[in-house]
């Protein structure tokens, strides 16, 4: 089946724990300079926490939004030096990462955790972009399509609405390696999570599917021709304005 243009591209910069104040201004200012005023690709950056007013302020008058990069589940307590939706919602930000592989990997991030997570955010409406994907030994071992269909449940347990949820496709071994997936192993489990969406949901050519894991400007395009690839989650080429820039470009065709 061909591409549904029922689905708008969404491309999301994931910055991570990178940039000092006045980069991080520096980036957005060009990044708003050089795709700010299109309206053909949804375009989300999401800094650092603390970042996140500054970016705001930088981005107010732009097409672009405000994500962050993590968030807890409770809305205000003892939890020392977390972040809540709540406050979240009230700097500004419209998206948020949830179960991103270095949070499962390097901060023991649960299925539970997720799954938790999501339902929160989609309580205060914030668009929440869920992230699963394969190790390298799952991948040699042929259990990818078993892990992200199990990642896939979990997360989304309970959940019938599916509306302003995005899901992106990460696998583990691609992040930060130089190492892609190929368009066709991408589309592979893009297609099976269309699937069980399909399962879910009847709203599931709506749900948009991104994939990351080292998308640069020369790879976007053949990527992006997938027909279940909706857009990306961009890390270290979100640190260019310039490769970013290419990168919501390839989004556009
Ligand atoms: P990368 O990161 O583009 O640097 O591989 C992607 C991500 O972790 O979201």
């Amino acid at each position: 089946m061909p591409k549904n243009p029922i689905r708008k591209p969404l491309v999301a910069a994931n910055w991570k724990m990178n940039t000092e104040r006045a980069e991080a201004a520096a980036l957005a200012k060009n990044v708003v300079d050089s795709i700010g005023r299109q309206y053909k690709v949804d375009v989300v950056l999401c800094p650092p926490y603390i970042w996140l007013h500054d970016v705001g302020m930088i981005i107010r008058d732009s097409n672009i939004s405000l994500g962050a990069q993590n968030m807890h589940w409770e809305d205000k307590g003892a939890f020392t030096g977390e972040i809540s939706s709540i406050m979240l919602k009230s700097i500004g930000c419209k998206y948020v990462i949830i179960g991103h592989s270095e949070r499962r990997q390097l901060f023991g991030e649960t299925d539970e955790n997720v799954n938790k997570k999501l339902k929160k955010a989609l309580t205060v409406v914030l668009m929440p972009i869920i992230c699963l994907g394969e190790t390298l030994e799952e991948r040699e071992s042929n259990r990818t399509a078993e892990i992200v269909t199990n990642q896939f449940r979990s997360a989304f347990d309970g959940i019938s609405d599916f509306g302003g949820i995005t899901i992106a496709y990460e696998p583990v071994w691609a992040i930060g390696t130089g190492r892609n997936a190929t368009p066709q192993q991408a589309q592979e489990v893009h297609k099976i999570l269309r699937q069980m969406l399909q399962n879910k949901t009847a709203e599931y050519e709506n749900i948009r599917i991104l994939y990351g894991g080292s998308v640069k400007p020369d790879n976007a395009a053949e990527l992006y021709k997938q027909d279940d690839i909706d857009g990306f989650l961009v890390g270290g080429a979100s640190l260019k304005a310039g490769d970013f820039a290419a990168i919501v470009q390839a989004a556009m065709i």
